[in-house]
């Protein structure tokens, strides 16, 4: 990644990581992911969080080239989960001089991850503090569990820049050239989706601040039209649906529920003329954009076959990772296949029924081992119900 000059003064001297298989261990990102990191030059040098482990040397190259032979003064932490913090011990041995900006819970996540001595660097700052360094001017503002319960967000007042930590933020490299929502949706509703009043919260603080520009941790930095951005988050935190559509989400052992899923999506699209459907194969697709998508459109179908009395288990495994997002407000379709004993259905609506603002549209279907014309009937009369 090219450092990155955002004003006169700032600077992205984070890194690109193109070759990282699975990010936060779980998500696939075709195009990469970035871990911003953002130095102010002033008569002290400041720096904004570190970057994965991953990528110190080349950091901390990034960071020279910008300072030459000058030096960091002080690191202000928003973050520290490890994508972010991973490289906090290598800066305090490079630069030991300088200080330290967090608030109690970051210095103790510093302890816990590290084996260093920083007491004297210390300078704790509680909700709302602020501290001048050089000519710019800091406000800290806490953001717990957006993503970390020690998140804050820092707003720069002379320059009007919000360092946001991972909100706003989207998974692929900095010179990925592609649409902005459908990744940072999908990083959101995946990493950040379980808090969405923490994310309501911090939006209310941010609306008191005159922002021009919002530096995320991930992805580009956002300078133009900014409250597309804040709706955006706006919607996905309150857990309204952005779009009216479909997503068909079906879990199959030998495919015949796939051909009723198939069905569904051909009936939705050609007979309903409904223009936004997805469908996705929980056993083999991205499970992350299921959940994206999910969240994204207002209504769900939701097919799959019995499994051990029970459902198969990616759907089981679909639902779990909805739920624990607190999926709400959906209306869902369920299809359930079974050759003896149907019971994906009833495992189906019993968790659907732990959720909040469901409606589950009936009739509930039944197929027995494959689809029959009177199946196709029955789920006419669902779609139909549902839209
Ligand atoms: Fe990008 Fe919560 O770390």
């Amino acid at each position: 990644m090219d450092n990155k000059r955002i004003t006169d003064s700032i600077f992205n001297v984070g890194c690109d990581d193109k070759d990282i298989d699975l990010f936060e261990g779980q998500y696939v990102v075709p195009n990469g992911i970035s871990y911003n990191s953002f130095l102010i030059k002033d008569d002290v040098n400041i720096l904004i969080d570190t970057v994965d482990k991953r990528k110190t040397d080349e950091w901390l190259d990034n960071i020279q080239n910008e300072l030459k032979d000058n030096r960091i003064d002080i690191l202000i932490i928003c973050h520290m989960e490890p994508d972010h913090g991973g490289s906090v011990q290598a800066l305090i041995e490079k630069f030991p001089e300088m200080k330290i900006v967090g608030n109690e819970k970051t210095f103790q996540m510093i302890n816990q991850f590290f084996n260093i001595d920083i007491e004297n660097k210390k300078i704790i700052v509680k909700d709302g503090d602020e501290l001048p360094f050089g000519k710019h001017k800091f406000k800290f503002i806490f953001a717990p569990m957006v993503h970390w319960p020690e998140v804050m967000v820092t707003y720069e007042e002379t320059e009007k820049v919000l360092f946001a930590a991972d909100a706003f933020g989207k998974f692929g490299a900095l010179d990925t050239d592609e649409d902005w929502t459908c990744e940072a949706r999908r990083y959101y509703m995946n990493i950040v989706g379980k808090y969405g009043v923490q994310v309501q919260n911090l939006l209310k603080k941010a609306s008191n601040l005159d922002i021009s520009v919002i530096c995320p941790l991930h992805g580009p930095i956002l300078k133009d039209n900014l409250i597309f951005y804040i709706n955006k988050y706006d919607i996905w935190s309150k857990y309204e649906p952005e779009d009216s559509g479909v997503l068909i989400a079906y879990a199959s052992i030998h495919g015949n529920t796939k051909v009723v899923a198939e069905k569904v999506e051909e009936l939705l699209k050609e007979k309903y003329n409904v223009e936004k459907v997805a469908i996705t194969d929980l056993a083999r697709d991205d499970m992350a954009e299921a959940v994206e998508d999910a969240f994204r459109y207002d209504k769900v179908i939701l097919a799959a076959s019995s499994y051990n009395a029970d459902v198969f288990t990616p759907m089981r495994l679909f639902l779990h990772e909805l739920s624990c997002r607190n999926y709400q407000k959906r209306k869902v379709g369920i299809i359930e296949n079974g050759t003896w004993a149907p019971s994906a259905g009833r495992v189906i609506k019993e968790e659907l029924s732990k959720m909040k603002d469901i409606q589950i549209v009936e009739p509930i279907v039944t197929i027995k081992s494959s689809m029959k014309n009177e199946d196709i009937e029955n789920i006419d009369t669902l779609l139909r119900n549902m839209l």
